[in-house]
This record gives C-alpha cells, structure tokens and sequence, in this order.
C-alpha cells in the first residue's frame, strides 16, 4: 500500500541558454540539440518495439524528453518520473567527492528539468511528470498499461526497488533498456557493483545483465520475457555501444499471482562452503 496524492509538476518555460539536452533531436526554429545519445536509428527497438497507441505509459527518467516525445506521437498518454532537484543522484557516497558531486548534480539536474519542459513546449507535449522517488510512487498515481525504464536501474542505489513498484504499476508490459558495458556470465542471476575503491565512479552503480532484469520480470508476474539486442549511438564517444531492451509481458491476469501451492521451496537453500 503506497498511499498519498500524486503531486504533477507545474510546466515551466525556460530559457534555452539554461537548458541542457541529454539526447540529439530536431527541435522547431532551433534545429538540432543534444550531447549525449542520438536514440534516433534504433528508438522502436530500445523501447522494445512496443505499440504504443492508446496506451497509458509510466516513463522513468526522462532526461530531455526525446523518448517522451516519441512515444506521445506514436499515440501514448505519457507520465514521466524524474529525480526532484533537491534530491540530486543517489550518488556513491565517497568520503570527501559527497557534497561537491552532489552540488554539481543539482545544477545539472536543474538544467535537465529545464531541457525537457524546453522540449516539451516546443513540441506541444501534453504528458504528465512527476518528481520523486519510483519506489515512493503512491497507488493514487493509478495503473499503466505500459512502464519504460531506459538508461536508469544503472543509476539506482535500489535499482530493484525501482524495478519492481514498475512492475506493480504496469499491467501488460515493461521494458527496461540498458547499455551493456561488460558482459556478465553466471549460473544465477546477479548483478554487478560498478564502483570499487580504486575507480571514481559516483553516479553509476550497476551493472545488471538482460538475464538478470529478465529473471526480476518473470518472477513479477511478466512471464513472456524476450531480449533485443542492439546498438545505439553516443554522441559523446563517437560510438555505437551495444544495448539490450528486454522486454517482458503479463500472459493473463492470473500470471501475476502463480498458484505455487504445491511447491516447498519458497525458502531457497543456498550452499555454505
Ligand atoms: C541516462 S538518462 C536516460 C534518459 C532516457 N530514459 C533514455 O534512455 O534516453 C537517466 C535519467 O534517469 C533519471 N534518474 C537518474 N537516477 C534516477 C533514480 N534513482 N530514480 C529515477 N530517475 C533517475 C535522470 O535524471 C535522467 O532523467
């Protein structure tokens, strides 16, 4: 039970000169904008070539609301989640980087914010967004037919707990796209800390491979899983870097809640050695 009242977000009309565009699109009488990710190849496929006419869709992180857009024309009624400004990252708290990264992330998210309600004016958007924590999202918020989570678990300190309020949100599909950095080969599901006492990451935290979301999304109630592997273009290394979207899918209402009646093992026994 999450309760509350979902609290929608004031549309805002910045400055361009205050903007920052995460992706590369055309925006009308500016022309081209974007440092990040040109997503405009491969966009069906990262959003696991989903149909989104008439559906109502939960989108986690925004950034500078290209998929927003995209998935809008394409017929969707669209409520996008994103990070308060307060807030800032759930950054790695390194001793002595906390309060200058942190600082620093705010005045980037600021700047973010303002490039998607940019976006959003110049596009004549009509979708809804929400500032706060997935996990905190309250049930007045109502069901969706579809939740997207591209380029975000990675960011998560409690990626899963992200993870899995989609999946309780979501009635028919989620879709979570991630680059995929280095691979990753275990018998079991895992997934794997990024930083380590001699890197310097502080905004990144995951490394979760398809297998592993895939696993998460069946045990959800998302039993129909399939993995779309692709590339997509970054901008600011010049390369096309490999990309999952797994995709998973609700068979029936009932697959939500599988009879396991006759089954003992709720309790995994894991092996001490
Ligand atoms: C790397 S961008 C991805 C943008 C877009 N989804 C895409 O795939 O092109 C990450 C987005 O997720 C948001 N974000 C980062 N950490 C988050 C968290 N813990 N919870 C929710 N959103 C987060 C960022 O503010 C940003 O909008």
């Amino acid at each position: 039970m999450h309760s509350g009242t979902v609290q929608y977000a004031t549309p805002r009309f910045p400055n361009l000169a205050d903007c920052y565009f995460y992706h590369r699109m055309e925006l009308p009488d500016i022309g081209e904008v974007g440092e990040e990710w040109d997503l405009r190849q491969n966009v069906s496929t990262y959003l696991g070539e989903t149909n989104f006419a008439g559906k109502r869709v939960l989108e986690i992180g925004p950034a500078s609301g290209f998929l927003t857009a995209y998935m809008e024309r394409a017929g969707a009624d669209v409520v996008s989640v994103d990070l308060p400004v307060d807030y800032g990252w759930d950054i790695v708290p390194r001793p002595g980087m906390r309060e200058e990264f942190l600082q620093q992330r705010r005045r980037h998210l600021e700047r973010l914010h303002n490039g998607f309600w940019y976006t959003h004016q110049k596009l004549g958007l009509k979708s809804k967004v929400i500032y706060g924590r997935v996990q905190d999202l309250p049930d007045s918020v109502g069901k969706f037919d579809i939740a997207i989570i591209a380029a975000v678990l990675i960011h998560c300190r409690d990626a899963m707990g992200v993870l899995c309020r989609c999946c309780e949100l979501a009635t028919e599909r989620v879709v979570v796209s991630e680059a995929v950095w280095r691979k990753i080969m275990a018998p079991f599901p895992v997934m794997a800390l990024i930083p380590t006492p001699t890197n310097t990451a502080c905004d990144v935290w995951w490394n979760i491979p398809p297998e592993s979301v895939v696993s998460m999304l069946q045990i959800m109630g998302f039993q129909k899983t399939r993995v779309l592997n692709h590339q997509q273009w970054q901008c600011s290394t010049q390369k096309a870097i490999p990309v999952y979207a797994a995709i998973g899918e609700r068979v029936s209402s009932d697959s939500a809640n599988p009879d396991r009646s006759g089954s003992q093992d709720f309790q995994v026994q894991l092996p001490i050695t």
